[in-house]
């Protein structure tokens, strides 16, 4: 990931027409959009372990391909890595013009662009980088930031709580998703100078398979139970796996004593911030990231190729794949309110039954 060039505002870019188009002059393996009528093809991992990809992916890339008029299929692999590889041929039989996959792992991924691309359909990386891969493009957020801002909310929360030499656990994402390995490179970018100094002490720690939420308690409660119930922090990669942690900490009565963070600002991750078990989230404007994979899509699907004007080098295949990263937010309880005014929770949703009272006090109308 080459950082410092991650903050520019690429969609910016996108949407003021600041994008020059040109016809694909790379030879005929992925023009065949350019005489057909364009049709693209979603796959989406999961519907567990985020509510993300069915609650906001899906929502915001078929208002992005109805809005633009074009034929698309968006289909969920529901974690299945033989049913991804169904759903992508499918696709490609069925006649879809580009294919946009947010990968189970970069080897099904991997197999899947390339077929893809053997049969003429241009691809791109939803979300989720393909090691490897031969994406047109990778559209997602700034994932080693994400992770940062997990190291520094954690620490604010820890500092806020006084604890001396916190002992901080990490429930880290799925071993096979890139962005796992991002977020933590971000998280420890902040939190291991802390270790090697003495300041915080490195408790137990496990990558989370498939980012699965119950696996994701029951690693916790092993950590508990392993450091005798002295964990001070915990690192949770995603809300998902925030609140898997935080159902732990409930049944031990140690819920808002001990900072979680957390990760996509989903209704039950805001609420534990609301209630006080979790210390932070990070917002991601899925709309931006799905409006700026649309727009590329819809551009594949007719034999254009857009300017993104910024890479990102895959560091298995050592291409520099051009690339879109948005910006990620830090929420706090002080701005979950954000988080509402921009539309991705509603009020309806957040605000019921016992954190009615919780929403007023900070300030969501
Ligand atoms: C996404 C996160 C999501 C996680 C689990 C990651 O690749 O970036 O937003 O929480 O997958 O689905």
């Amino acid at each position: 990931m080459r950082r410092g060039i991650l903050t520019i505002a690429t969609v910016g870019l996108l949407v003021t027409g600041g994008v020059t188009a040109c016809g694909d002059d790379s030879g005929s393996d992925n023009d065949a959009g350019s005489d057909k009528k364009p049709k693209i093809g979603v796959i989406l991992p999961d519907s567990k372990s985020s509510g993300r990809w069915e609650n906001a992916d899906r929502k915001f890339l078929e208002a992005a391909f109805k809005k633009a008029g074009v034929d698309y299929d968006i289909q969920n692999a529901q974690d299945d890595k033989n049913q991804f590889q169904t759903i992508a041929d499918q696709m490609i039989t069925g006649g879809v013009t580009a294919l946009m996959i947010v990968n189970l792992d970069s080897g099904t991924g991997k197999a899947v662009l390339d077929k893809a691309k053997s049969q003429g359909v241009a691809t791109i990386d939803y979300d989720r980088l393909t090691l490897g891969g031969s994406a047109e493009y990778y559209v997602s957020f700034d994932n080693e930031v994400v992770g940062k801002l997990q190291g520094e909310g954690l620490s604010k929360c820890l500092t806020d709580k006084g604890v001396k030499k916190p002992v901080v656990a990490y429930l880290n994402g799925s071993p096979t998703d890139n962005n796992a390995t991002l977020f933590k490179n971000g998280y420890d970018s902040v939190l291991k100078p802390k270790f090697d100094s003495g300041e915080y002490v490195k408790g137990p720690e496990q990558s989370v398979p498939a980012w699965d939420n119950a696996q994701g308690a029951t690693l916790f409660e092993q950590m508990l139970t392993q450091t005798g119930g002295k964990i001070d922090g915990v690192l949770a990669a995603n809300d998902g796996l925030g609140n898997a942690a935080i159902s732990v900490l409930k049944k031990n009565k140690l819920n808002g004593k001990v900072p979680v963070t957390g990760q996509d600002a989903d209704v039950q991750g805001l609420q534990n911030i609301l209630a006080g078990d979790q210390c932070m989230t990070v917002y991601k404007a899925i709309k931006q990231e799905a409006d700026a994979a649309a727009e590329l899509a819809i551009g594949l699907a007719k034999g254009e190729r857009k300017e993104t004007g910024q890479t990102v080098k895959d560091p298995e295949g050592g291409r520099d794949v051009p690339s879109v990263l948005l910006t990620p937010k830090l929420i706090f309880k002080e701005n979950v309110k954000d988080v509402v005014a921009d539309g991705f929770v509603t009020k309806e949703a957040l605000c019921t039954a016992e954190y009615a009272k919780l929403c007023t006090e900070a300030g969501i109308s």
